[in-house]
This record gives structure tokens, C-alpha cells and sequence, in this order.
């Protein structure tokens, strides 16, 4: 039973994270879905508002025999990974740009614990350019958010814009 976690802030999950969890079914038994909170950063969907989102869209999506499964964490991910008995942690390289950093978390997490493999995997060219942060701020001035997250996290967005 291979068991890997798939950290990130998801605030909001877009199409991106979605193909990197179909991805890494292929690879795993077991993914769980794991969002860092983060009490200093002021998000756009609360904890349990992405929670909730998120075990919404992964419903909707085939996913074989693989178990994903949605959950919440704090401090360090390789004490959570550990916790949780997860052999691999999973992250998404879009390009370049985004290598550098992931290496240095890699190592830095292998350093903390060489028991915990990171794998990177690359979504499709289409979600290249996609991240929770030019959503929001696409999002913020009125720009279309069709293909780039699911449906229901655009009308969650538009929800939350109408509470405020
Ligand atoms: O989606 P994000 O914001 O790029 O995800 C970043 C995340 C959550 C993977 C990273 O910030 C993280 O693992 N934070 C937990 C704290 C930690 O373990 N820090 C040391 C990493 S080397």
C-alpha cells in the first residue's frame, strides 16, 4: 500500500492540483490531500471551506482504485507525512521557475526526514500557467475563471465576494 500526501495551500484547488492528483493515482494507492494552516496568511477560503470544496471535486473525478482523501495540517509536513505513515510527499512543477524552490523544500524535507521520498510530477502544458494566486487575482478583476478551476469553486468565489 503505497500512501502519499499531497501538501499545498489550496486556496482556492484548481484544475492543476486536480491533474496532479489523477497523476499521482497512477503512481499511488493512497493520496491524502493535505492543506497547511497557516495562521499568519489572511486566505480567501477558510480551512474548512477548501476542505469542503475540495472532497466536493475529487467526488466528480474518476479516480480508479486510489483512495484520496482530504485533510488539514500544521508545522512541519514531514511530522505530518510521518504521522500519517506516508511514504512520498507529492508536488506539482509547472516549469523552471517553480524548480528551485520545490528543490530546496525537497531537500530541506529529506534532510528533516530521508525516510520520506518527494516526487515531482508535471501537470499537462494547459494548467503550465495556473496557480491559486493568478485565480484570485483574475478572479478579483472580473476576468473568466472557465478550464482554470472547477465550476464549483468559481461560484464559491462568487459567494464569498457577495458575503463580504
Ligand atoms: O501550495 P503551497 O503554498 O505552495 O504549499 C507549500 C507547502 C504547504 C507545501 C509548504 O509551505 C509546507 O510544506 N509547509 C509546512 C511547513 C514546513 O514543513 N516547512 C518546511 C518545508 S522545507
Amino acid at each position: 500500500m503505497r500512501r502519499a500526501i499531497f501538501p499545498g495551500s489550496f486556496d482556492p484547488v484548481t484544475n492543476g492540483h486536480l491533474d496532479i492528483i489523477e497523476r499521482g493515482c497512477k503512481l499511488f494507492d493512497e493520496i491524502i490531500v493535505a492543506i497547511l494552516v497557516h495562521p499568519e496568511k489572511k486566505p480567501f477560503f477558510t480551512i474548512e471551506e477548501r476542505q469542503e470544496m475540495l472532497s466536493e471535486v475529487l467526488g466528480r473525478i474518476q479516480l480508479g482504485s486510489c483512495a484520496v482523501s482530504v485533510d488539514s495540517f500544521q508545522g512541519l509536513l514531514v511530522h505530518y507525512a510521518v504521522a500519517r505513515e506516508a511514504h512520498a510527499i507529492v508536488r506539482g512543477i509547472r516549469g523552471i521557475s517553480d524548480y528551485e524552490y520545490e528543490l530546496q523544500m525537497a531537500l530541506m524535507n529529506r534532510r528533516l526526514e530521508p525516510t520520506i521520498e518527494t516526487v515531482f510530477m508535471m501537470p499537462a502544458e494547459t494548467y503550465s500557467y495556473v496557480s491559486s494566486r493568478l485565480v484570485k487575482e483574475v478572479f478579483q478583476l472580473g476576468g473568466k475563471l472557465d478550464g482554470l478551476v472547477p465550476p464549483l469553486v468559481e461560484a464559491r468565489m462568487k459567494d464569498q465576494t457577495e458575503k463580504r
